[in-house]
């Protein structure tokens, strides 16, 4: 370790020492969605499972609260449902990553845990930092034991990226097919058109250029954080456009995040899907675990918000979670996410609902699972949100001051058949249809306590109040 490390993971330390413990007594610290330790958290990274524990790696900015200089943050966990904070492996302590430690992906084989990531430089001087002045290499590290990583290493060097493209080249993403290494990353042309590059290697050392992917028209400038894989007989390509203009029932937010199903090799805007309809989920990553399941994570905020968007967790010192695990289903052309089995492990005091018995005050995380017939709905939650159905629209309205700037998104959908809410302190989750329709969103409520009350013509419900996850440090 270089003294530049040891310093910094000195301070690191001490600030996540203090904080742990006193952090968890603030109001809108969770209960079951991945927070950092302290400061800033952005895009999940690495995940994977080896050696039989589950590894969700994280951008991390533990001296800024409003994001600056990234670094990895990192959990582990057995069952999804108990974690433990691993520290910080990867430092932006080289001349290659000295201006952040950038997204990226792992690689679990046998006896080797791969990562891949961007490492960003800018350079001193007159710049603009989108065609030039900035220097994003794609960076690798091994480990044996997932937790402490070895040298860094350039595998590929930004002089080797393809000329038509500004320095917005990032975010690998690797795999592996038959007895070939596949990586995507995500990237911005210099006719301001978002697109995908693909490389191949043997060795996982030498990378060759394998071409590129993008969509026929512009779809936003920039992509970020790709992934490829397949489901259910399908290739999809997962990406995270920038600059694709707002719609009213679609594209509402800043950014997007989304899927296109390919099409012999090939991507169609009319064919983008979003992930998640809320108002804070971006660059999602997926990994495949050992049941074979794909399982999704999302950051749960978003980058460049408008400015009425605010976290009231600023004056707690930290800002931002991710989403819970969500398992992937491919199903007449869409793709379903459901929170992962394991979550119902933290289900606790249960009641049924029904439309004689429709309402419940709740405190703190719960859970909430309903079927619908046909019509009309409505499900409150006081002085947080609204969700409602009418005429093929889904609308989440915030409450105005537990918004904290987020106010209404849409979605359209054919029919509502059920409902799942996974609300945690200051988050929740909305599944609808078994996670046809998703919507994410933080929230920041006067009190913990609130009533929830559904409204349609016939229903079953369940109610569970959930238990803390469990989260031991290292
Ligand atoms: C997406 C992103 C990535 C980048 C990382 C930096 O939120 O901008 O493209 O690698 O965040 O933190």
């Amino acid at each position: 370790m270089s003294t530049l490390t040891k310093v910094l993971a000195e301070e690191i330390r001490k600030i996540e020492e203090t904080k742990f413990t006193e952090m968890n007594l603030f109001p809108h610290r969770l209960t079951h969605h991945l927070m950092p330790p302290a400061g800033w958290l952005n895009d999940p990274n690495g995940l994977c499972y080896y050696k039989g524990r589950y590894h969700v790696f994280f951008q991390y900015s533990p001296f800024e609260v409003k994001g600056g200089l990234k670094f990895w943050g990192h959990y582990s966990s057995e069952d999804l449902v108990s974690w433990r904070y691993e520290g910080v492996p990867l430092y932006p302590d080289s001349p290659m990553d000295c201006h952040g430690v950038y997204s990226g992906s792992a690689l679990a084989e046998d006896d080797t845990m791969h990562l891949f990531y961007t490492g960003n430089v800018k350079l001193d001087g007159d710049y603009d930092y989108i065609n030039n002045g900035r220097i994003t290499s794609t960076l690798h590290v091994e480990s044996a034991d997932g937790i402490h990583f070895g040298v860094k290493e350039e595998v590929i060097p930004a002089s080797q990226y393809p000329e038509d493209y500004t320095c917005h080249i990032r975010d690998p993403k690797v795999w592996k097919e038959k007895d070939q290494y596949h990586m995507v990353l995500g990237g911005r042309k210099k006719n301001d058109q978002g697109a995908v590059l693909f490389y191949r290697s043997e060795d996982l050392k030498k990378w060759e250029f394998d071409g590129e992917l993008t969509t026929e028209k512009p779809f936003g400038y920039m992509w970020e954080c790709p992934d490829v894989f397949e489901l259910g007989g399908e290739t999809i390509l997962s990406a995270s456009p920038q600059g694709v203009r707002r719609e009213k029932y679609r594209y509402q937010n800043i950014y997007l995040s989304g899927y296109f199903v390919m099409q012999e090799g090939m991507v169609q805007t009319e064919n983008f899907r979003e992930w998640d309809m809320g108002f804070d989920f971006y660059a999602p990553q997926t990994f495949l675990d050992q049941k074979g399941r794909r399982i999704l994570i999302g950051w749960m905020g978003m980058p460049d918000a408008d400015e009425e968007y605010q976290n009231c967790t600023l004056e707690e010192g930290w800002q931002h979670c991710l989403t819970v695990p969500r398992e992937l289903k491919y199903q007449n052309g869409k793709i379903y996410q459901y929170p992962v089995e394991e979550l119902m492990n933290l289900r606790r005091w249960e009641k049924k609902l029904s439309q004689e018995d429709r309402e419940v005050e709740t405190e703190g995380a719960f859970d909430l699972e309903l079927q619908l017939e046909k019509g009309p709905v409505k499900v409150v939650l006081s002085d947080v949100f609204a969700l409602e159905y009418r005429d093929g629209i889904l609308t989440l309205t915030m409450d105005e001051e537990a918004g904290a700037g987020r106010r209404i998104r849409n979605a359209c959908v054919e029919q509502v058949k059920d409902i799942r809410i996974l609300a945690d302190t200051s988050a929740v989750e909305i599944y609808v249809n078994q996670g046809e329709v998703v919507f994410s969103s933080r929230f920041y409520g006067k009190s913990p306590v609130h009533t929830l009350k559904t409204e349609a013509d016939k229903f079953r419900g369940g109610f569970w109040t959930l238990e803390k996850m469990k989260v031991t440090k290292a």
